[in-house]
């Protein structure tokens, strides 16, 4: 049965951060805008198909290692209620869900994402998969909203598709934090996470040759465009994937193709572009098993299992409190 959408993020609240972040980000130097601005209803269809492209192996591997080890991870974690953060669409949860159905203890699922219409659909569609589940979504956004989760009953929280690579060092840590917050005892924590690997093939992950990846980081300019007034010409930004070998993170980035000047209507703001300047609009941070435990031990997680794929391309850590 689905229960009514909890709101914690209120549109009124997404216009204001967006028009907080999108006035940051355009008026400091080095410019940046923030990934989460990706995902309208068109960027969830490009990311969609991103991750069906011959380059963008990281969901393959991490949907490879949950057909692997789901029943495991059922078997430790004896989860009576799965939350997953950033649920987006759920498909990869289905395994999750069936391992946790099988193992007999769930009776709770709570779907947590930004978007109250991916949402709804995807609790409607849980709910009918599987009729003795309650399932509870909740929009929310995981950087801010994590206290106001139900909490309770032998919870797993499951952070899948290394979306934690998104944040910065900082942010991650106040995350890590937040979710560590929220655990009690007996609690499991499932994290995804891509591992450092050949820069060609991480490079390429990011800039397939179908140019799928190119149009999902240009969206973020209609975004704006649409949500702000803005005049962003789509056509003069130019999609730019470089490896930042000191971070270890993948940078994202839109470069002007000409001098141009940009109208932020619902902002009052002109922003200036440089021939050749570039936006910085995304992270992806890659990981190393060794790091990921260090991270997690920080916050007072213990890793109880640690998988990879069999070509160790992505990691997947089933984490617990410390007694
Ligand atoms: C959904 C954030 C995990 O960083 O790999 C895919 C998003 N960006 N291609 C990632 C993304 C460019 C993706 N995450």
């Amino acid at each position: 049965m689905a229960a009514d959408l909890e709101v914690h993020l209120a549109p009124s609240s997404y216009l204001a951060a967006l028009r907080h972040d999108v006035r940051a980000g355009l008026t400091t130097e080095p410019k940046t805008l923030p990934p989460k601005y990706f995902y309208d209803a068109r960027g969830s269809e490009l990311f969609d198909e991103i991750t069906r492209l011959p380059e963008y192996y990281p969901t393959r591997a991490e949907s490879t290692i949950l057909h692997e080890h789901a029943d495991e991870i059922a078997t430790l974690s004896q989860a009576r209620t799965l939350v997953e953060l950033g649920s987006g669409t759920s498909a990869k949860t289905r395994l999750l869900l069936r391992a946790l159905t099988r193992a007999g203890t769930l009776h709770r699922f709570v779907p947590f994402d930004v978007d109250p219409v991916v949402l709804t659909d995807a609790a409607k569609t849980i709910s009918t998969d599987f009729p003795l589940l309650s399932v509870e979504p909740v929009v929310g956004d995981f950087e801010e909203h994590l206290t106001l989760l139900p909490g309770g009953d032998r919870q797993l929280i499951a952070f899948l598709g290394s979306t934690i690579g998104n944040l910065e060092p900082v942010a991650r840590g106040r995350f890590l934090r937040d979710v560590s917050s929220v655990l009690r005892p007996g609690d499991t924590f499932l994290l995804g996470t891509d591992l450092v690997k050949d820069v060609g093939r991480l490079q390429r992950a990011y800039d397939d040759s179908a140019g799928v990846t190119a149009e999902f980081n240009r969206n973020v300019l209609t975004v704006v465009n649409r949500e702000l007034g803005a005049d962003f010409d789509v056509t003069a930004f130019e999609h730019v994937a470089v490896w930042d070998a000191e971070h270890e993170w993948i940078e994202m980035r839109l470069r002007s193709s000409r001098d141009q000047v940009v109208h932020i209507a619902d902002l009052d703001l002109d922003v200036r572009f440089a021939a050749g300047e570039e936006m910085r609009t995304e992270i992806s941070a890659k990981f190393h098993p060794d790091g990921i435990a260090d991270e997690l031990g920080r916050v007072r997680l213990r890793v109880v299992r640690f998988w990879t794929d069999p070509d160790g391309d992505f990691g997947l850590s089933l984490a617990t409190p410390m007694q």
